[in-house]
């Protein structure tokens, strides 16, 4: 359960979490509530916080880092423009066979494309201002990383949306009260996260919902706006 959030406000959120409508996305939901799957898919809040969002963007183009089994793919796209795209980056092959298998069965194949790899090799690979949105959700350590590629992909008034940057609540306990073996990335997410305040290409905000999310719009969208 939350470590950032009381438990009970959360079970309520949770129980009013509604199904996306794709059936294999019910399925998924359906495997991990009942624990006979333990795949790494976004929270139910952090789903219905994607979906308001994208609703309200409508974009074309998103960029995914951290497929998994395809769960939060197919869930972007019930919420892309006509004719729109989804590019996803995944390096374990696991996750990659079955996500295949999830986005085949949702017959999205010609929506939303896998990117095999590490997204380290992969994501300087990707067009400059080409994404709507980008969604990052895979090892919490490499965003600060992978930031300046995330920026340089993203449209001028595109979105980032970064999930797990709370880590459980530790990231904002002292070094000193972290495990050892977290230190680094504590270290990294706190860089990430002052890195994505105090940017002047981003305006951003983080927060407490899940695992902790970042929103960062990317400063240039609108011609009033400072940079
Ligand atoms: C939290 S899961 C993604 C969940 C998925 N977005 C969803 O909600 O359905 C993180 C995924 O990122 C992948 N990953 C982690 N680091 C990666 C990297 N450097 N390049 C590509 N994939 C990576 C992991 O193998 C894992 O499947």
């Amino acid at each position: 359960m939350s470590e950032i959030n009381y438990g009970y406000i959360v079970e309520y959120i949770r129980a009013l979490h509604t199904a996306p409508c794709s059936p294999v996305l019910a399925e998924i939901e359906t495997q991990i509530a009942s624990e006979a799957e333990t795949w790494p898919i976004i929270k139910p809040e952090v789903a219905d916080f994607i979906r308001v969002q994208l609703s309200l963007i409508q974009p074309s183009t998103i960029l995914e880092i951290g497929t998994a089994v395809g769960y939060s793919s197919i869930l972007m796209s019930e919420h892309l423009k006509a004719d729109g795209k989804i590019t996803t980056l995944e390096r374990f092959p696991y996750m990659l066979k079955k996500a295949t298998k999830n986005i085949q069965r949702a017959g999205l194949e010609d929506t939303i494309q896998i990117i095999e790899g590490d997204a380290a090799k992969t994501l300087p690979t990707l067009p400059s201002e080409y994404y709507d949105v980008v969604f990052m959700d895979c090892a919490k350590g490499q965003y600060i990383n992978f930031l300046p590629e995330c920026i340089r992909v993203l449209k001028n008034g595109g979105l980032l949306i970064t999930d797990n940057v709370l880590h459980k609540g530790s990231v904002a306990k002292s070094r000193y009260l972290i495990d050892r073996r977290q230190r680094t990335t504590h270290s990294r997410l706190r860089d990430f996260l002052w890195t994505i305040m105090h940017s002047e290409k981003l305006r951003s905000t983080v927060i407490p919902l899940g695992d902790g999310i970042a929103l960062s719009y990317k400063i240039g969208g609108n011609t009033n706006e400072s940079k």
